[in-house]
Protein backbone atom coordinates (compact mmCIF):
# COMPACT_ATOMS: atom_id res chain seq x y z
CA UNK A 1 0.00 0.00 0.00
CA UNK A 2 1.35 3.30 -1.11
CA UNK A 3 2.15 6.14 1.57
CA UNK A 4 -0.13 8.70 1.70
CA UNK A 5 0.57 12.29 1.36
CA UNK A 6 -0.36 14.55 4.17
CA UNK A 7 -0.06 18.07 5.46
CA UNK A 8 -0.10 19.60 9.08
CA UNK A 9 -3.94 20.36 8.08
CA UNK A 10 -5.08 17.12 7.25
CA UNK A 11 -5.38 17.39 4.03
CA UNK A 12 -4.44 14.21 1.44
CA UNK A 13 -2.65 14.73 -1.68
CA UNK A 14 -3.55 12.67 -4.36
CA UNK A 15 -2.80 15.20 -7.23
CA UNK A 16 -0.20 16.62 -8.96
CA UNK A 17 0.26 19.38 -11.60
CA UNK A 18 3.37 18.69 -13.44
CA UNK A 19 4.57 21.77 -15.62
CA UNK A 20 6.33 20.49 -18.57
CA UNK A 21 7.53 23.97 -20.19
CA UNK A 22 6.80 27.18 -19.70
CA UNK A 23 7.03 27.64 -23.36
CA UNK A 24 3.51 29.24 -24.83
CA UNK A 25 2.33 30.10 -28.78
CA UNK A 26 -0.82 32.55 -26.95
CA UNK A 27 0.05 36.03 -25.40
CA UNK A 28 -3.30 35.66 -23.15
CA UNK A 29 -3.78 39.36 -21.57
CA UNK A 30 -3.75 37.82 -17.77
CA UNK A 31 -0.72 35.87 -18.18
CA UNK A 32 1.75 36.29 -21.08
CA UNK A 33 0.66 39.63 -22.59
CA UNK A 34 3.89 40.46 -24.33
CA UNK A 35 4.03 36.66 -25.48
CA UNK A 36 6.33 34.24 -24.28
CA UNK A 37 10.16 35.50 -23.65
CA UNK A 38 12.94 32.24 -23.72
CA UNK A 39 14.79 32.19 -20.78
CA UNK A 40 12.67 33.06 -18.37
CA UNK A 41 13.01 30.45 -15.68
CA UNK A 42 16.40 28.48 -15.88
CA UNK A 43 18.68 27.85 -18.26
CA UNK A 44 18.54 24.18 -17.52
CA UNK A 45 16.22 23.40 -20.06
CA UNK A 46 12.70 21.83 -19.01
CA UNK A 47 12.72 18.62 -17.49
CA UNK A 48 13.70 15.49 -19.84
CA UNK A 49 11.57 12.49 -20.15
CA UNK A 50 13.47 10.33 -18.00
CA UNK A 51 13.31 13.08 -15.01
CA UNK A 52 9.56 13.09 -15.73
CA UNK A 53 9.49 9.64 -15.21
CA UNK A 54 11.60 9.44 -11.81
CA UNK A 55 9.50 12.29 -10.20
CA UNK A 56 6.11 10.82 -11.32
CA UNK A 57 7.31 7.08 -10.06
CA UNK A 58 7.97 9.35 -7.04
CA UNK A 59 4.63 10.41 -6.24
CA UNK A 60 2.66 7.40 -7.90
CA UNK A 61 4.26 5.09 -4.81
CA UNK A 62 3.43 8.25 -2.31
CA UNK A 63 -0.36 8.23 -3.23
CA UNK A 64 -0.89 9.79 -6.78
CA UNK A 65 -3.91 8.84 -8.58
CA UNK A 66 -4.07 12.02 -10.89
CA UNK A 67 -1.18 13.79 -12.58
CA UNK A 68 -2.15 16.97 -14.85
CA UNK A 69 0.33 18.17 -17.57
CA UNK A 70 0.47 21.78 -17.46
CA UNK A 71 2.61 24.95 -18.89
CA UNK A 72 3.24 27.19 -20.39
CA UNK A 73 1.35 24.85 -23.56
CA UNK A 74 2.73 21.16 -22.79
CA UNK A 75 1.61 19.81 -25.93
CA UNK A 76 4.32 22.73 -27.82
CA UNK A 77 7.14 19.32 -26.19
CA UNK A 78 7.49 17.56 -29.20
CA UNK A 79 7.94 14.58 -26.93
CA UNK A 80 4.27 15.10 -25.70
CA UNK A 81 3.05 11.70 -26.35
CA UNK A 82 6.12 9.63 -25.12
CA UNK A 83 5.29 11.54 -21.70
CA UNK A 84 1.99 10.92 -22.04
CA UNK A 85 2.85 7.33 -22.46
CA UNK A 86 5.98 7.18 -19.57
CA UNK A 87 3.03 8.82 -16.73
CA UNK A 88 0.88 6.09 -17.28
CA UNK A 89 3.62 3.86 -16.65
CA UNK A 90 2.94 3.97 -13.25
CA UNK A 91 -0.23 2.23 -12.74
CA UNK A 92 -1.44 4.20 -9.77
CA UNK A 93 -2.23 6.78 -11.82
CA UNK A 94 -5.42 6.30 -13.39
CA UNK A 95 -5.96 9.58 -14.62
CA UNK A 96 -3.99 11.69 -16.22
CA UNK A 97 -5.19 14.71 -17.61
CA UNK A 98 -3.78 18.09 -19.79
CA UNK A 99 -4.76 21.89 -19.28
CA UNK A 100 -4.19 23.45 -23.33
CA UNK A 101 -4.87 26.00 -25.15
CA UNK A 102 -6.31 24.07 -27.79
CA UNK A 103 -4.14 24.48 -30.47
CA UNK A 104 -3.08 21.22 -31.07
CA UNK A 105 -5.88 19.50 -30.23
CA UNK A 106 -7.26 19.00 -33.46
CA UNK A 107 -4.47 17.91 -34.98
CA UNK A 108 -3.21 15.42 -31.92
CA UNK A 109 -6.24 14.48 -29.80
CA UNK A 110 -6.57 10.87 -30.48
CA UNK A 111 -2.70 9.67 -30.86
CA UNK A 112 -2.94 11.23 -26.57
CA UNK A 113 -5.89 9.28 -26.21
CA UNK A 114 -4.39 6.37 -27.35
CA UNK A 115 -1.18 6.73 -25.00
CA UNK A 116 -3.34 7.02 -22.40
CA UNK A 117 -4.32 10.50 -21.83
CA UNK A 118 -7.74 10.55 -19.77
CA UNK A 119 -9.33 13.86 -19.57
CA UNK A 120 -9.02 17.61 -21.30
CA UNK A 121 -8.86 21.02 -20.22
CA UNK A 122 -9.08 23.53 -22.72
CA UNK A 123 -8.95 26.98 -21.83
CA UNK A 124 -11.56 29.33 -24.26
CA UNK A 125 -12.00 32.92 -23.15
CA UNK A 126 -14.47 34.57 -25.61
CA UNK A 127 -17.17 32.27 -27.82
CA UNK A 128 -16.23 35.58 -30.49
CA UNK A 129 -13.54 34.88 -33.01
CA UNK A 130 -12.52 38.54 -32.73
CA UNK A 131 -12.66 39.06 -29.11
CA UNK A 132 -10.89 35.47 -28.62
CA UNK A 133 -7.88 36.75 -30.88
CA UNK A 134 -7.93 39.92 -28.97
CA UNK A 135 -7.38 38.29 -25.49
CA UNK A 136 -4.89 35.42 -26.51
CA UNK A 137 -3.15 37.21 -29.45
CA UNK A 138 -3.77 33.77 -31.93
CA UNK A 139 -6.30 34.03 -34.62
CA UNK A 140 -7.22 30.19 -33.60
CA UNK A 141 -10.09 30.30 -32.53
CA UNK A 142 -11.95 28.07 -35.44
CA UNK A 143 -9.46 25.66 -34.67
CA UNK A 144 -9.46 25.51 -30.42
CA UNK A 145 -13.08 24.80 -31.41
CA UNK A 146 -12.16 21.63 -34.06
CA UNK A 147 -10.00 20.56 -31.48
CA UNK A 148 -13.11 20.42 -28.65
CA UNK A 149 -15.26 18.58 -31.52
CA UNK A 150 -12.02 16.26 -31.87
CA UNK A 151 -11.75 15.65 -28.40
CA UNK A 152 -15.33 14.06 -28.31
CA UNK A 153 -15.12 12.14 -31.59
CA UNK A 154 -11.87 10.76 -29.89
CA UNK A 155 -13.63 9.47 -26.92
CA UNK A 156 -13.23 12.08 -24.22
CA UNK A 157 -16.55 11.66 -22.70
CA UNK A 158 -16.72 14.85 -20.50
CA UNK A 159 -14.37 18.05 -21.33
CA UNK A 160 -13.65 20.85 -19.26
CA UNK A 161 -13.64 23.92 -20.38
CA UNK A 162 -11.56 26.86 -18.78
CA UNK A 163 -13.01 30.86 -19.10
CA UNK A 164 -11.49 34.03 -17.48
CA UNK A 165 -14.32 35.84 -17.21
CA UNK A 166 -13.48 39.60 -17.35
CA UNK A 167 -15.93 42.72 -16.25
CA UNK A 168 -15.96 44.90 -19.63
CA UNK A 169 -14.39 42.49 -21.81
CA UNK A 170 -16.19 39.01 -22.07
CA UNK A 171 -18.43 39.37 -18.46
CA UNK A 172 -21.15 39.83 -21.21
CA UNK A 173 -20.76 36.72 -22.88
CA UNK A 174 -22.21 34.75 -19.74
CA UNK A 175 -25.54 33.74 -21.08
CA UNK A 176 -23.59 32.95 -24.78
CA UNK A 177 -21.67 30.38 -22.46
CA UNK A 178 -24.79 29.08 -21.22
CA UNK A 179 -25.98 28.43 -24.11
CA UNK A 180 -23.33 26.94 -25.30
CA UNK A 181 -23.33 23.97 -23.02
CA UNK A 182 -26.63 23.38 -22.92
CA UNK A 183 -26.48 20.58 -25.78
CA UNK A 184 -22.72 19.81 -24.76
CA UNK A 185 -21.72 17.68 -21.74
CA UNK A 186 -18.89 20.16 -21.06
CA UNK A 187 -17.89 21.48 -17.67
CA UNK A 188 -17.36 25.51 -17.90
CA UNK A 189 -15.46 26.86 -15.74
CA UNK A 190 -15.69 30.21 -14.64
CA UNK A 191 -12.25 31.09 -13.43
CA UNK A 192 -11.72 34.32 -10.89
CA UNK A 193 -8.94 36.61 -12.77
CA UNK A 194 -6.05 36.53 -10.14
CA UNK A 195 -3.53 39.13 -9.73
CA UNK A 196 -0.36 38.38 -11.37
CA UNK A 197 3.25 40.06 -11.00
CA UNK A 198 2.60 41.79 -14.77
CA UNK A 199 -1.09 41.92 -14.56
CA UNK A 200 -1.85 44.79 -11.48
CA UNK A 201 -3.68 47.25 -13.66
CA UNK A 202 -5.36 44.70 -15.18
CA UNK A 203 -6.65 42.75 -12.31
CA UNK A 204 -7.87 46.08 -10.74
CA UNK A 205 -9.52 46.92 -13.89
CA UNK A 206 -11.01 43.60 -14.78
CA UNK A 207 -11.63 41.36 -12.05
CA UNK A 208 -15.37 40.06 -11.09
CA UNK A 209 -15.75 38.68 -7.68
CA UNK A 210 -16.59 35.03 -7.71
CA UNK A 211 -19.62 35.92 -5.45
CA UNK A 212 -21.11 37.61 -8.64
CA UNK A 213 -20.95 34.83 -10.74
CA UNK A 214 -21.98 32.97 -8.06
CA UNK A 215 -25.57 35.02 -7.71
CA UNK A 216 -25.79 35.36 -11.68
CA UNK A 217 -25.98 31.49 -11.91
CA UNK A 218 -28.39 31.06 -8.91
CA UNK A 219 -30.22 33.45 -10.57
CA UNK A 220 -30.73 31.59 -13.84
CA UNK A 221 -32.01 28.21 -12.09
CA UNK A 222 -28.48 26.89 -11.57
CA UNK A 223 -27.81 24.65 -8.88
CA UNK A 224 -24.94 24.17 -6.37
CA UNK A 225 -23.93 20.24 -5.72
CA UNK A 226 -22.67 18.67 -3.01
CA UNK A 227 -18.75 18.43 -3.11
CA UNK A 228 -16.80 15.85 -4.41
CA UNK A 229 -13.39 15.08 -3.64
CA UNK A 230 -12.25 14.95 -7.31
CA UNK A 231 -13.59 19.12 -7.13
CA UNK A 232 -10.90 20.63 -5.52
CA UNK A 233 -11.38 23.56 -5.03
CA UNK A 234 -13.76 24.39 -8.01
CA UNK A 235 -17.67 25.02 -6.88
CA UNK A 236 -19.99 22.99 -9.21
CA UNK A 237 -23.41 23.88 -10.42
CA UNK A 238 -25.75 21.91 -12.59
CA UNK A 239 -29.42 22.50 -14.20
CA UNK A 240 -32.20 20.29 -14.94
CA UNK A 241 -32.15 21.75 -18.71
CA UNK A 242 -28.40 21.91 -19.25
CA UNK A 243 -25.79 19.15 -20.41
CA UNK A 244 -23.16 20.39 -19.47
CA UNK A 245 -21.72 21.82 -15.83
CA UNK A 246 -20.28 24.77 -14.57
CA UNK A 247 -17.40 25.08 -11.73
CA UNK A 248 -16.11 28.23 -10.61
CA UNK A 249 -12.94 28.60 -9.69
CA UNK A 250 -13.05 31.49 -6.67
CA UNK A 251 -9.62 31.42 -4.87
CA UNK A 252 -10.35 34.85 -3.19
CA UNK A 253 -12.94 33.20 -1.20
CA UNK A 254 -12.11 32.67 1.92
CA UNK A 255 -12.50 28.58 2.22
CA UNK A 256 -10.75 27.96 -1.11
CA UNK A 257 -7.63 26.77 0.49
CA UNK A 258 -9.79 23.94 2.58
CA UNK A 259 -10.56 21.44 -0.03
CA UNK A 260 -6.69 21.73 -1.26
CA UNK A 261 -6.01 18.20 -2.90
CA UNK A 262 -2.84 19.49 -4.97
CA UNK A 263 0.92 19.86 -5.33
CA UNK A 264 3.01 21.08 -7.97
CA UNK A 265 6.14 20.09 -9.82
CA UNK A 266 7.42 23.29 -12.10
CA UNK A 267 8.96 22.80 -15.19
CA UNK A 268 12.35 22.90 -14.20
CA UNK A 269 11.96 20.34 -10.96
CA UNK A 270 10.71 22.05 -7.71
CA UNK A 271 7.86 21.17 -5.82
CA UNK A 272 5.60 24.57 -5.38
CA UNK A 273 3.26 23.54 -2.18
CA UNK A 274 0.75 26.67 -3.21
CA UNK A 275 0.22 28.51 -6.46
CA UNK A 276 0.89 31.53 -4.52
CA UNK A 277 3.79 33.34 -2.99
CA UNK A 278 6.37 30.11 -2.19
CA UNK A 279 9.63 29.61 -3.86
CA UNK A 280 9.82 26.01 -4.45
CA UNK A 281 12.21 23.28 -3.39
CA UNK A 282 14.06 22.06 -5.82
CA UNK A 283 14.02 18.35 -6.57
CA UNK A 284 16.04 17.77 -9.52
CA UNK A 285 19.27 16.75 -8.40
CA UNK A 286 17.29 13.62 -7.09
CA UNK A 287 15.95 13.09 -10.52
CA UNK A 288 19.29 11.53 -11.82
CA UNK A 289 19.19 8.19 -11.35
CA UNK A 290 16.81 5.69 -10.26
CA UNK A 291 18.60 4.89 -7.10
CA UNK A 292 17.54 8.15 -5.86
CA UNK A 293 13.81 7.49 -5.18
CA UNK A 294 13.86 6.89 -1.62
CA UNK A 295 15.91 10.10 -1.12
CA UNK A 296 13.70 12.21 -3.40
CA UNK A 297 9.98 10.87 -1.38
CA UNK A 298 11.80 11.27 1.84
CA UNK A 299 12.38 15.10 0.40
CA UNK A 300 8.71 15.69 -0.95
CA UNK A 301 7.23 14.28 2.00
CA UNK A 302 9.29 16.35 4.75
CA UNK A 303 8.45 19.21 2.47
CA UNK A 304 4.99 19.01 3.22
CA UNK A 305 5.28 20.00 7.26
CA UNK A 306 5.54 23.52 5.44
CA UNK A 307 2.49 23.24 3.69
CA UNK A 308 0.02 26.88 5.20
CA UNK A 309 -3.13 26.38 6.00
CA UNK A 310 -4.19 29.25 3.53
CA UNK A 311 -2.41 31.65 0.87
CA UNK A 312 -4.36 34.25 2.78
CA UNK A 313 -5.37 36.49 -0.07
CA UNK A 314 -8.35 37.33 0.97
CA UNK A 315 -6.65 38.86 3.87
CA UNK A 316 -5.08 40.96 1.83
CA UNK A 317 -1.63 39.15 0.90
CA UNK A 318 -1.08 39.90 -2.75
CA UNK A 319 -0.61 37.38 -5.24
CA UNK A 320 1.86 35.57 -7.31
CA UNK A 321 4.70 37.13 -8.14
CA UNK A 322 4.57 35.66 -12.15
CA UNK A 323 2.48 34.88 -14.68
CA UNK A 324 0.53 31.22 -14.17
CA UNK A 325 2.61 29.72 -16.98
CA UNK A 326 5.53 29.67 -14.83
CA UNK A 327 4.51 26.88 -12.42
CA UNK A 328 1.57 25.79 -14.83
CA UNK A 329 -1.40 27.76 -13.00
P1 LIG B 1 -9.37 19.59 -12.43
O1 LIG B 1 -8.08 18.85 -12.28
O2 LIG B 1 -10.14 19.07 -13.58
O3 LIG B 1 -10.13 19.72 -11.16
O4 LIG B 1 -9.03 21.03 -12.90
P2 LIG B 1 -8.17 22.17 -12.29
O5 LIG B 1 -9.06 23.30 -12.03
O6 LIG B 1 -7.33 21.69 -11.20
O7 LIG B 1 -7.21 22.45 -13.52
P3 LIG B 1 -6.94 23.57 -14.56
O8 LIG B 1 -5.53 23.38 -15.00
O9 LIG B 1 -7.94 23.57 -15.64
O10 LIG B 1 -7.01 24.89 -13.73
C1 LIG B 1 -7.99 25.83 -13.89
C2 LIG B 1 -7.67 27.05 -13.13
O11 LIG B 1 -7.79 26.82 -11.77
C3 LIG B 1 -6.28 27.59 -13.36
O12 LIG B 1 -6.38 28.96 -13.56
C4 LIG B 1 -5.60 27.33 -12.12
O13 LIG B 1 -4.62 28.26 -11.86
C5 LIG B 1 -6.70 27.38 -11.13
N1 LIG B 1 -6.34 26.56 -10.03
C6 LIG B 1 -6.19 25.24 -10.06
N2 LIG B 1 -5.76 24.81 -8.85
C7 LIG B 1 -5.64 25.90 -8.07
C8 LIG B 1 -5.21 26.11 -6.73
O14 LIG B 1 -4.85 25.20 -6.01
N3 LIG B 1 -5.18 27.38 -6.29
C9 LIG B 1 -5.56 28.41 -7.07
N4 LIG B 1 -5.56 29.61 -6.56
N5 LIG B 1 -5.97 28.25 -8.33
C10 LIG B 1 -6.00 27.02 -8.83
N1 LIG C 1 -6.13 34.49 -13.56
C1 LIG C 1 -7.01 33.47 -13.75
N2 LIG C 1 -6.77 32.42 -14.53
C2 LIG C 1 -5.59 32.40 -15.17
N3 LIG C 1 -5.08 31.49 -16.02
C3 LIG C 1 -3.84 31.91 -16.39
N4 LIG C 1 -3.56 33.07 -15.81
C4 LIG C 1 -4.64 33.41 -15.04
C5 LIG C 1 -4.95 34.50 -14.19
N5 LIG C 1 -4.11 35.52 -14.00
C6 LIG C 1 -5.80 30.29 -16.44
C7 LIG C 1 -6.01 30.12 -17.91
C8 LIG C 1 -5.95 28.63 -18.11
C9 LIG C 1 -5.52 28.09 -16.79
C10 LIG C 1 -4.49 27.03 -16.80
O1 LIG C 1 -5.02 29.18 -16.08
O2 LIG C 1 -7.22 30.61 -18.32
O3 LIG C 1 -7.19 28.10 -18.45
FE1 LIG D 1 -0.53 30.39 -22.76
FE2 LIG D 1 -2.27 29.43 -20.99
FE3 LIG D 1 -0.86 31.60 -20.41
FE4 LIG D 1 -2.76 31.73 -22.29
S1 LIG D 1 -3.06 31.29 -20.08
S2 LIG D 1 -0.67 32.59 -22.46
S3 LIG D 1 -2.63 29.76 -23.23
S4 LIG D 1 -0.03 29.57 -20.69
Amino acid sequence: MATQLTDPFARKFFYLRLSITDVCNFRCTYCLPNGYKPGGVTNKGFLSLEEIRRVTRAFSAMGTEKVRLTGGEPSLRRDFTDIIAAVRENHAIRQLAVTTNGYRLARDVAHWRDAGLTAINVSVDSLDARQFFAITGQDKFKQVMDGIDAAFAAGFEKVKVNTVLMRDVNHHQLDTFLSWIKPRPIQLRFIELMETGEGSDLFRKHHISGDVLRGELLKRGWIQKLRSRSDGPAQVFCHPDYAGEIGLIMPYEKDFCASCNRLRVSSVGKLHLCLFGDGGVDLRDLLQDDNQQAALEARIAASLAHKKQTHFLHQGNTGITQNLSYIGG
